[in-house]
């Protein structure tokens, strides 16, 4: 028996506004065909103005732990993983632990871009296993629309908005029962010019712009994942056979197909949401997890690979026996 993170809940929420590819044809120069044959992306959802990543968060939040059967007083460490905070400071996270009615524990963010989720269970992990927490509440949360440039048709097709949660907690296992198995991060910041975004998220500042050499990003993003998921089944002493379900980062289905590809991973066995929700960030991951486990495909016991890279470049994986 050893101290290990279990998975006890997951959520998610997109707010209700939908816009198609045909609605962003009718505002510049693209369509449905080159959208979805580059990204496989057919729809996003947009908050409204009023809106902040904490407003999502909560909302996620609230709905994992239900899916959990806990309440807040069982959480004494909220993480949340933005690139769409809703201040310079405090955190986000201090901000959805006050919304959630809670005053204990620690709250802070975490910002690794779209790695923003792997890194967050990669932290949580270590925490709730040398004891430094109970019980977890790990939030990706953005506001991708936000940071949009609407002139510049080469990223304004490929992103949303959205929220995912999960709630984890410490407890004593056995080595074969549900658990974080491993985790690996990694960041190349030399590459920092390929995707990166200025700016701020407020709806009033309209001054935000995501700067990105796509081809670029493209390539690193097959190299690193395979690499990230080959390295951590390697860690797990597994292999690719042993993967139940890929939930990758849903940042283009081109990407996600070429990893898949390069590891020898069967496409019935990829978890894809990038359809209907675009590429939301740090929400991704948790957002297709809610969804898998929603409509009965992950079930206890699965092992799940994650996997995510963005801006940095950083990106990683995280190997998880579900309960
Ligand atoms: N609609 C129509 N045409 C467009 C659009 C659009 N929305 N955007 C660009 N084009 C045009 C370009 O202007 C160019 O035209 P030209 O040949 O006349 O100059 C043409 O399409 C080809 O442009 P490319 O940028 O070369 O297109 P590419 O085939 O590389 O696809 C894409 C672009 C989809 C961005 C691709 O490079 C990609 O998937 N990159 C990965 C980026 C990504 O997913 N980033 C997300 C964040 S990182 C992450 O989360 C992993």
């Amino acid at each position: 028996m050893a101290r290990k993170a279990q998975v006890r809940g997951i959520g998610g929420y997109v707010p209700d506004k939908v816009l198609s590819n045909a609605d962003l044809a009718e505002i510049m120069d693209t369509s449905d065909e080159w959208i979805v044959s580059r990204s496989g992306i057919h729809q996003r959802h947009q908050a409204e103005d009023s809106v902040m990543a904490s407003d999502l968060g909560v909302i996620a939040a609230q709905n994992a732990l239900a899916h959990a059967g806990m309440n807040i007083a069982d959480i004494d460490l909220i993480v949340v993983a933005t690139s769409t905070p809703d201040f310079a400071f405090p955190a986000t996270a201090s901000v959805v632990q006050h919304k959630l009615g809670s005053s204990h524990g620690a709250a802070f963010d975490v910002q690794a871009a779209c790695s923003g989720f792997v890194y967050g269970m990669s932290l949580v992990t270590a925490m709730l296993e040398t004891g430094q927490a109970n019980g977890a509440l790990l939030i990706g949360a953005e506001l991708m629309t936000r940071l949009l440039d609407w002139q510049d048709r080469s990223t304004a097709v490929l992103f949303g908005d959205g929220a995912g949660a999960i709630v984890l907690s410490a407890e004593d296992v056995d080595a074969d029962a549900p658990h974080v198995i491993k985790n690996y991060i990694r960041s190349e910041g030399q590459f920092t010019d390929l995707l990166y975004a200025t700016g701020s998220a407020n709806a009033a500042a309209k001054d935000a712009k995501i700067h990105m050499q796509g081809r670029e990003v493209y390539r690193h993003a097959v190299t690193n994942i395979a690499e990230a998921v080959c390295t951590l089944l390697e860690m797990a002493e597994l292999e690719v056979g042993d993967i139940d379900w890929f939930v990758p980062h849903q940042a283009n289905k081109r990407i996600i197909d070429g990893v898949a590809r390069k590891i020898g991973l069967p496409a019935e066995k990829t978890i894809l949401t990038v359809d209907h929700h675009a590429n939301t960030s740090a929400a991704s991951i948790p957002l297709a997890l809610n969804e898998a486990v929603q409509n009965g495909q992950i079930n206890a016991g699965d092992l799940v690979m994650t996997e995510a890279m963005g801006g940095g470049l950083s990106w990683g994986a995280n190997l998880i026996r579900w309960s």
